[in-house]
């Protein structure tokens, strides 16, 4: 296991910090702002003035004294009121850039500290179709789910699946209404329970009454009426099957397919426990939890039809990944209209005192929306279906594709067209800050140009084809040219992006990475030719910078859930 070039940086000035004695909290570097200047700059001295009661000039000296005695380090000055300019010496990158290549992590180090987190992401709901909604969900919460794993973390990822809420009574009502009873329900497929949802939803909407009976459904089922349990758990199984196949094409992995209904007993104990504890109140014939905020609406922990509600829900689901799973942080990857119920259960949550220590996150994203800033809809109006938006997607990508192309077969093909569609897909979620919207583009979005998924398979393709060319084996880097040491301080900065990316909780650092490191490798490859260099030794370097760079750009795609084509083929 090596270290990586940022790494190496650090524990330098960690060493020197410290023979100083000075708090190694502020002996790193990062990528300067300066780029005229320096390749790096410590602000440490800056940090420790006022503790240390110096002019950070001063600690910025001790510090470049020391410094400027190690090799691997060109130039380190001291600039403004204490910045700490240092520049690399090219053999310590080339040196750093082979031990990377060598690294099947590259350098990046796995946390010391690993924890268990639970991810909960997904969310769909049982006898809807996926929607665009759900995109953002699967996506985000894939990515991350890879990410924390990548850093070392103990991640267990959790569907949640919406299987117990007033939308099941609805249904059940729908059939009844229509069929006299349940007795058809088993012979039921998807698309005919997604039909039964539909005209439930469009009655409950202007029928108050038919609502109410919804509701009163709902609430047996949960209190366990033997003939809605058994249409139900059709209903659950023939939603599940569906819904499995959706994230199987987006690539989401689940570790459990735990529902809402998995937490009906606990949800009776969070009851129990809210009352022992004197939290719980009677209101207008619910049972709530008031906060401590009161202009804040109450958690509901018993609606006044006797029926669990979503609130108790998560807040039972915390005790059981609290006391099954050993959770010791939970991520929810959910819209972040969702803000107010995650703040409400995470509160409760810590009244009753049923998850001490644990860090809770709501990852709150922004909705995909169309043309006209509002969440996307089909031509008619209705909400888009992630099956068809797929389809669309990859119609769209057939456009640039060749029929047909030697040494193809046209499976070989369609499966280069999906991997280009979903990466497509994927990418333009990602390239969003999660928090914000974004307008679903399908125009530019699968292009091979600009900031898109494609653009970084293509790049990757690209550098598959240079190595089967070259002929020759990648061998030791050395730095020749600045284009080299550009791409090598660029492919350096994949540790602390990848930090970054964990800490913030926020994959379109990976995405903005991957498009800068496929815009350095082509002004490199532009500049400094591999397959024409008459330096054999200068071009097998370039070789092993070029494929670094694809390894790199393909654990990038990685992160983000996206895989990349060994060739792209165009039309
Ligand atoms: N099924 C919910 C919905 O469609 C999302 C569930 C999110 N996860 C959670 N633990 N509440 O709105």
């Amino acid at each position: 296991m090596s270290l990586s070039l940022e790494n190496m940086l650090n524990k330098k000035l960690e060493n020197i910090f410290a023979a100083l004695g000075l708090d190694t909290k502020f002996a790193f570097a990062k990528v300067s702002d300066r780029p005229d200047l320096s390749d790096f700059q410590c602000n440490g001295a800056l940090a420790l003035a006022k503790s240390e009661r110096k002019n950070p000039r001063e600690i910025a000296t001790l510090i470049a004294t020391e410094l400027q005695k190690d090799s691997d380090l060109a130039k380190v000055s001291v600039d403004g009121p204490g910045f700490l300019n240092i520049t690399l010496d090219d053999a310590f990158i080339a040196k750093t850039m082979n031990e990377a290549a060598d690294d099947e992590r590259f350098g990046v180090q796995k946390t010391t500290t690993p924890r268990k987190i639970v991810m909960d992401f997904g969310g769909p709901n049982v006898a809807k179709a996926l929607h665009v909604g759900h995109l953002r969900s699967a996506v985000i919460g894939e990515s991350l789910r890879r990410i924390e794993e990548f850093v070392g973390h103990d991640v267990v990822s959790d569907v949640h699946l919406g299987d117990w809420g007033t939308q099941m009574g609805m249904i059940l009502a729908e059939i009844i209404l229509q069929d006299g009873d349940l007795s058809k329900t088993e012979t039921y497929n998807i698309d005919e329970i997604s039909a039964f949802y539909k005209q439930a939803n469009a009655r409950c909407k202007e029928n108050e009454a038919a609502k109410e009976n919804a509701r009163k459904i709902t609430a047996e089922l949960q209190n366990g009426d033997p003939v809605y349990r058994k249409a139900w758990q059709h209903l659950r199984k023939e939603s599940l099957e569906a819904i499995k196949k959706n994230y199987l094409v987006l690539d989401a992995h689940f570790d459990l397919w735990l529902g809402e209904s998995d937490a009906h007993d606990a949800s009776g104990k969070i009851v129990e426990m809210a009352k022992d504890q004197g939290l719980a109140k009677i209101d207008d014939g619910a049972l709530i939890i008031r906060l401590a905020d009161d202009s804040k609406p109450p958690v509901i922990l018993v609606k006044s039809d006797g029926g669990f509600g979503y609130q108790v829900t998560d807040i039972a689901t915390i005790k059981m990944r609290v006391d099954d799973l050993q959770a010791q942080e939970i991520l929810y990857v959910v819209d972040k209209r969702q803000a107010l119920h995650f703040e409400q259960v995470f509160e409760v949550a810590e009244k009753l005192g049923i998850a001490p220590n644990v860090k809770f996150k709501h990852i709150g994203f922004g909705t995909v929306n169309g043309a006209d800033g509002k969440p996307f809809k089909t031509r008619d109006g209705g909400v888009m279906n992630l099956e068809d938006l797929i389809a669309l997607s990859l119609e769209k990508v057939k456009e640039s594709l060749p029929e047909e192309a030697e040494g193809y077969t046209n499976t070989d093909i369609e499966k280069m067209a999906e991997q280009i569609a979903i990466g497509a897909i994927k990418f333009q979620d990602l390239k969003n800050n999660t928090a914000s919207g974004y307008v679903f583009e399908l125009e530019d979005f699968a292009k091979f140009e600009g900031k898109t998924g494609p653009y970084i398979q293509y790049a990757i393709a690209r550098i598959n084809s240079i190595l089967r060319k070259a002929g020759m084996e990648p061998k030791d880097v050395v730095i020749t040219n600045k284009e080299e040491r550009d791409l090598a301080l660029k492919i350096a900065q994949l540790n602390s992006v990848i930090a970054r990316a964990e800490a913030e909780k926020e994959p379109s650092i990976i995405s903005d990475y991957a498009y800068n490191l496929a815009q350095v490798f082509s002004s490199f490859y532009n500049a400094s030719s591999i397959l024409n260099e008459p330096n054999k030794e200068v071009a097998a370097s370039r070789l092993k910078l070029a494929k670094l760079v694809r390894d790199i750009l393909q654990l990038n795609l990685y992160l983000m859930g996206i895989e990349a084509p060994e060739a792209m083929l165009k039309k």
